[in-house]
Formats: structure tokens, sequence, C-alpha cells
């Protein structure tokens, strides 16, 4: 298993459209397996393939310690099929550290995708576990959780992040 660098927010890979992966092979396991440790190791509840500088459709993702369930959990080739409720969370990414903004999104979401051994799953997520699967389809379209807020809160935390960047000192590729 393998540490993997995250990008962070500037770079173009966190942009580009992800394409479908073909086949759940071993590589695609590997990986998996890599992005889980990579997560845990920097205290995240979800982690997308562009963040690790790969464009292709899987996520991993571990909301058990507030919502339950079983632990880390894999999707591959994830679609929302349904959305309903509303939630306002404070939700931040891996990709723009030390930043954070409370967003409305739906509650729970209907997905189908493929777990790990490639078997095709379709479950219903709430709360964390809703919220997490939102957030990390997103970066499978190139779209950040900073795309939903209004320009002047957007501005605002745009600075900040220029700041932390400055702080670094670190070129954190902005
Ligand atoms: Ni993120």
């Amino acid at each position: 298993m393998a540490l993997l660098p995250i990008r962070l927010y500037g770079d173009p890979v966190l942009r580009r459209k992800s394409v479908e992966v073909p086949e759940v092979s071993e590589e695609i396991q590997l990986l998996a397996r890599d992005m889980l440790e990579t997560m845990y190791d920097a205290d995240g509840v979800g982690l997308a393939a562009p963040q690790v500088g790969r464009s292709i459709r899987m996520l991993v993702a571990d909301a058990s310690h507030k919502d339950g369930g079983a632990g880390g959990r894999v999707f591959i080739n994830p679609v929302i099929l349904e959305a309903w409720g509303e939630l306002s969370y404070d939700e931040g990414c891996l990709s723009v550290p030390g930043l954070s903004a409370e967003l409305v999104r739906p509650e729970a979401v209907r997905v189908r995708f493929q777990d790990e051994t490639g078997a095709t799953r379709e479950e219903e997520f709430h709360r964390l576990w809703g919220r997490v699967l939102q957030h990390e389809i997103d970066h499978l379209e190139g779209k950040l959780f900073v795309d939903y807020l209004s320009p002047i809160k957007r501005a605002l935390i745009m600075k900040k992040l220029k700041q932390l960047q400055k702080e670094a000192k670190s070129g954190i590729a902005l």
C-alpha cells in the first residue's frame, strides 16, 4: 500500500471530467486500497480519483464514525439515480485544505455503482454518507464545493486560500 500525493486547488486535473472505469482490474483494486489509505492518513471522509491525479470515475468514502456502516467503501462508476430532502452541512475538501463552507444539498441519494469486486449495487445513502457521495461524484465532473458558493462568499474563501498559500511558503499550487 502507498500514500498518494493529493492534488490541490488550482491543479487542472481537478477540473477535468473523468471517464468510466471499463473493468474492475487488480490495478483498480490496488488504487482503491491506496486511496483509502491516503484518505485516512489525511483525516478525510472521502477521496475521488481526480484528487490523486487520475481522471477516472471512482471514489472512496468512510462516514461510518458519524453515520454508521461497516467502514471504508469503494464506489466505481457511481451514478446518482435520485436525490431528496435537504441538509445544511459545513463542507470541506482535501484539495482545498483549511477551508470549509456551510452548504445546503439533498439529504439523501440513491446511487448505482460497482464495488471493489466489480459487482453492481444500488443503495440509499443518508446524512454524511449522502453528503460525501454528492461531493465526491462532483469531483468526477470537475466540480468543487466552492463552485456552489455565492460570488461574495467565494471571493472571501479564495482570499483565505491565497493567505494560507502564502503562509505555507511551500509552493502549494493555486
Ligand atoms: Ni473534495
